[in-house]
């Protein structure tokens, strides 16, 4: 009782801090006026609705604060601290556009998917944007943004890889990076996730990542590594699987010798959604909250904390962290938010940004830009008309509108055939209608199927037939004609193989098109309005050009035609390699091919051994992920890493290498030799002394740059530096990262496969120690060169 009173005045002299302009939180002090309860509260989120479970009567706590959110920490009123609220994600903030009895919109800006803000290789540009989302996220009251995504592709069918960045850890590091220091700009924090072994989308709930000690150390966790070494994002959202037998959100090696003890990271650790088993083992590990809260998570936390199986001192160092994140946050500020951001100049950015990532595989002739007496477009494929902004699930954005490829070449004064278009929205409404037709019978006659078809992407219309006479009319009437080939993927659900290859009507189309418009001495042009890479090689020679457009977020028809016109010259290049064929990825005898049956969606806390890259995954490729692989064993590719067109050329020249101290700095001369003013962005690869007997990547990405817009015939000086410790590798016998003595070569390349001048320097060797943590539970049977 008398603590009660105490604790009572001190919340009103909080209260009255609360308002003067200083507003400091006296950790200690409130730590030790909260009761065991109040403890447990604050490191479990609010509740979902429509999940049924409880973290006592919150739950619709959020949906008062930010109707769409996707939680809030639990707010502790008697001692003054508020619910802060958490949202996602990756390519802008997602929060409901509408709200009852509300006539305000609150539609927020969609920008282009991760994969493209990777694919400019531009740091400063990532930046610009994320400055923009957090923005967002400021304005409309949310207080952490539930992104940056950031899990390597480790396989071309994880159906979240349009919310990742790269094969690389390197480039997956720096995008993530550069992205949170941009949204952390505006005061507001992000959490980058999902950490870490979440490759797989199918039962990504059960499944246990079986990795060497050596791959997590070179591949998994790298990209973590360098993000929060060089952005300190306030949060970090540990995986829904396990890695090696364990779930990360419990792993204690995982969340305190790696992250805490070697990494110095300092900021809170939260579950993604409903991740983790033992609310427990959680807090014991220094997952420090639970998100968004569920059944039991409570009552278990309260009785390991009565009984001494969870210390007290482990559960005040977690809510210590949850104390300094809220003292962070606009909301305990008591930030005015505007519920307005600038949503126009946001447009802006997307659709300037969008175009710098997109990536061009081909371009036949000066195909593109078009030629300034191109005026009518014959525009084909159901997503031309139907643009895709970017993926579904967690990683879609409530945008108020996405501009299609039809209504780009519109607004750039292009004609096109109002027959066509009218002919395709047809065809798209009918699909649709039959889509909606279907899912209601499915309602009736399934309900579980049918809120499991809910949450997954809606399949895009299979692609419509044209007669080869209108065809053959159109190639007559029309200068140029676009096929735009469409994906959608998302949350839940891998991509399944012929989700990766063009199907027999869009390969129908494509044999048409080009051949009547061939025929009268006209081009094609192939865009792919896509989130992860698809087969190109068998059908790549057809057209006379191919822009990969990746989803460019709401302007993405403006931003395309931008690229198309040439008003904006592509400079972006491919953050993962596009095989040949699906089955030359190595990583393809271990993940689950075409497992639609076995989608799984309840942790049991147990780790399962029964099916095959369903219930665990052998990650047998072991480094060897990506261009490692694909280079280091002589596999062709249809395009490489690193691989991109300009509309104009650049010639690499006078390429040095200097050391200072531990530094190394490459510096070449960028030349612009066309026309066209454009950027290039310059990669640096290592190959290190003997790496075929060392068994190592025969050479591997250190640094990367873009040049700024180079005017034709304009020269810069890029300069990338490589610090000797970059060059480590994990060496599991004695747990420590070794750099080799001896004679490094330093590539200066346009792609991994296009290198413009080799260089070689003397490394001396070195040692740093680590834990021998995260072991295997299983023997694996790795890759070795
Ligand atoms: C996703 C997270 C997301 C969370 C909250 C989960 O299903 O995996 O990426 O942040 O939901 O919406």
């Amino acid at each position: 009782m008398k603590v009660r009173t105490l604790l009572l005045l001190t919340t009103a002299a909080m209260m009255a801090a609360a308002c003067s302009q200083t507003k400091q939180m006296d950790k200690e002090e409130l730590l030790s006026q909260m009761s065991i309860e109040d403890k447990a509260h604050l490191a479990i989120g609010t509740g979902m609705a429509g999940l049924g479970n409880t973290n006592s009567p919150t739950i619709g706590a959020t949906k008062k604060l930010v109707p769409g959110a996707a939680g809030t920490t639990y707010p502790l009123d008697s001692l003054g601290i508020p619910s802060i609220v958490l949202s996602d994600g990756p390519a802008g903030l997602r929060i409901d556009p509408k709200r009852e009895g509300d006539k305000n919109t609150y539609y927020c800006t969609h920008f282009p998917i991760g994969t493209l803000l990777a694919s400019t290789w531009d740091q400063q540009l990532v930046e610009e944007v994320g400055k923009a989302i957090g923005n967002e996220v400021k304005e409309y009251g949310a207080d952490v943004l539930l992104a940056p995504g950031m899990n390597i592709h480790r396989n071309p069918l994880n159906g979240r890889n349009f919310e990742y960045y790269s094969e690389d850890p390197v480039v997956a590091g720096l995008t993530a990076a550069a992205y949170v220091n941009g949204v952390q700009s505006n005061g507001v924090g992000t959490s980058v996730k999902h950490f870490f072994g979440n490759n797989q989308e199918t039962n990504r709930i059960n499944n246990d990542a079986h990795i060497s000690q050596r791959a997590i150390r070179e591949i998994y966790l790298k990209p973590f590594e360098i993000a929060i070494k060089k952005s300190n994002p306030w949060t970090v959202m540990t995986s829904y699987n396990h890695v090696n037998g364990k779930y990360t959100s419990e792993d204690k090696e995982l969340l305190q010798t790696i992250l805490r003890d070697e990494w110095g990271y300092k900021g809170m650790v939260m579950t993604d959604w409903l991740g983790g088993f033992d609310a427990a083992q959680q807090m014991r590990a220094g997952n420090d909250m639970l998100q968004p809260g569920k059944a039991g998570q409570f009552e278990s936390i309260v009785k390991a904390l009565s009984d001494g199986s969870l210390k007290m001192e482990d559960m005040d160092r977690n809510i210590g962290r949850i104390l300094d994140l809220i003292q962070k946050t606009p909301k305990w500020a008591g930030y005015k938010y505007s519920n307005k951001p600038d949503l126009k100049a946001h447009a802006k950015i997307t659709r300037q940004s969008a175009t710098e990532g997109m990536v061009l595989l081909e371009n036949k002739q000066n195909t593109l830009p078009l030629d300034k007496n191109i005026k009518n477009v014959g525009i084909y494929g159901c997503t031309s008309y139907q643009f895709i902004a970017g993926g579904t699930g967690s990683g879609n954005v409530n945008h108020a509108y996405v501009v299609s490829l039809l209504d780009g070449f519109k607004n750039a004064g292009y004609n096109y055939d109002a027959d066509l278009q009218k002919k395709y929205e047809d065809y798209i409404k009918v699909s649709a209608e039959k889509y909606e037709a279907d899912m209601k019978a499915m309602e009736k006659k399934d309900p579980g199927k049918y809120m499991l078809a809910r949450f997954l992407p809606t399949p895009l219309p299979a692609e419509m037939t044209i007669d080869e006479a209108k065809i053959k009319a159109d190639a007559q009437k029309q200068d140029v004609a676009v096929i735009t080939f469409g994906r959608l993927s998302g949350e839940f659900v891998d991509r399944f193989t012929n989700d990766f290859e063009l199907s027999s009507a869009e390969k129908d189309l494509l044999n048409k098109v080009c051949e009547a418009y061939h025929a009268v001495g006209k081009k094609v042009v192939v865009l792919l309005n896509i989130g992860g890479v698809i087969e190109t090689a068998s059908w790549k020679n057809q057209p006379d050009a191919i822009l990969c457009a990746w989803q460019a977020g709401q302007e993405g028809g403006n931003s395309v035609v931008d690229v198309l016109s040439g008003k904006a010259n592509p400079s972006g290049k491919l953050t993962m390699t596009w095989p040949v064929k699906y089955t030359d990825v190595y990583s393809s005898k271990n993940f689950p091919v075409d497992q639609a049956a076995n989608l799984k969606f309840v942790a049991d806390g147990k780790v399962h051994r029964d099916v095959k890259n369903v219930d665990y995954t052998d990650y047998e490729e072991d480094i060897y992920v990506g261009y490692r692989y694909f280079d280091s064993f002589n596999v062709p590719v249809s395009y490489p890493f690193g691989y991109g067109l300009s509309y104009t050329n650049f010639e690499y020249s006078n390429a040095k290498v200097s050391q200072k101290g531990d530094e190394y700095n490459v510096s070449v001369e960028i030349k612009n030799t066309g026309k066209t003013a454009g950027k290039e962005v310059v990669e640096l690869y290592v190959a290190a002394p003997n790496s075929k007997e060392n068994n190592k990547p025969v050479k591997e990405l250190k640094a990367y740059a873009k040049t700024a817009l180079l005017n034709a015939g304009e020269k810069a000086v890029v300069t990338l530096t490589v610090k000797a410790s970059d060059l480590a590798s994990y060496d599991e016998d004695n747990s420590q990262w070794k750099v080799d003595e001896g004679e490094y070569q330093f590539l200066v390349a346009a792609s991994s496969r296009d290198i413009k001048a080799t260089l070689s320097a003397k490394v001396e060797g070195a040692v740093e120690k680590v834990n021998d943590v995260l072991k295997p539970n299983v023997k694996l049977n790795l890759l070795r060169r």
